[in-house]
């Protein structure tokens, strides 16, 4: 690597991290965290993501965008990359930061209005970057239903600073497993999956 890219590499790491720090501060309960995550915690994320033909990863949450590159560094191509955030000025950076791939500026909790119709079925792997351990419970069923909506019985990876799972997935009806956890994340995070348990759904 030339000196020059590691100096546009350092600048928009601090960019990213600048906007994620403004956005923090005038919401943290929608932002969940002071930085975004790490090159660590997104590239374990990104072995995670699995997509049939014709199949597209959506990520949710998607913030400045450091676990969209490295889904795109993993081998999404970025035309069945969709991403979505809430923050209109996040979306924005994301358009310019992120060519190619689908920019969605939107609420999470209404994917069947965000998501456009042709990729309603076709989503391989969900992913939430959103803080729902913070959410009542009410909420989080509605994201497990917005997501089942679009992508019916493929559950959802949720990374997370918590060391237990940070959904009840037992009152949810979704079974739950740990598939990664790094150190090298600010803290120390972890990557779930969840996805409809039908034994305890009909309990
Ligand atoms: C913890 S940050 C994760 C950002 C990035 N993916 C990362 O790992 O650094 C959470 C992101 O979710 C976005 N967000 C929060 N609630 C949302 C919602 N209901 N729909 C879409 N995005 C949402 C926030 O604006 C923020 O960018």
């Amino acid at each position: 690597m030339s000196g020059v890219t590691v100096g546009e590499a350092g600048r928009k790491n601090g960019s990213n991290a600048a906007l994620f720090f403004r956005r923090w501060m005038a919401n943290p309960l929608q932002m969940g965290s002071v930085v975004p995550s790490s090159p660590a915690l997104c590239r374990r994320i990104a072995a995670q993501v699995a997509r049939g033909p014709g199949e597209a990863v959506l990520e949710l949450g998607a913030g400045t965008g450091v676990v969209s590159r490295a889904l795109l560094d993993a081998g999404v191509p970025p035309e069945r990359l969709l991403v979505v955030e809430i923050v209109p000025d996040m979306a924005e950076h994301l358009r310019s930061a992120l060519p190619g791939v689908e920019v969605l500026c939107g609420d999470a909790f209404d994917l069947g209005r965000v998501l456009p119709e042709r990729w309603h079925k076709r989503i391989g792997t969900a992913i939430c970057g959103i803080p729902l351990v913070l959410l009542p419970i009410a909420e989080q069923r509605r994201f497990v239903q917005a997501v089942e909506a679009v992508a019916p019985g493929r559950g959802f990876l949720l990374y997370t600073y918590c060391i237990t799972s940070p959904l009840p997935h037992g009152e949810l009806g979704l079974a739950a497993r740990r598939e990664a956890w790094t150190p090298w994340n600010l803290p120390p995070a972890s990557v779930w999956r969840y996805w409809h348990d039908d034994a305890r759904a009909h309990s």
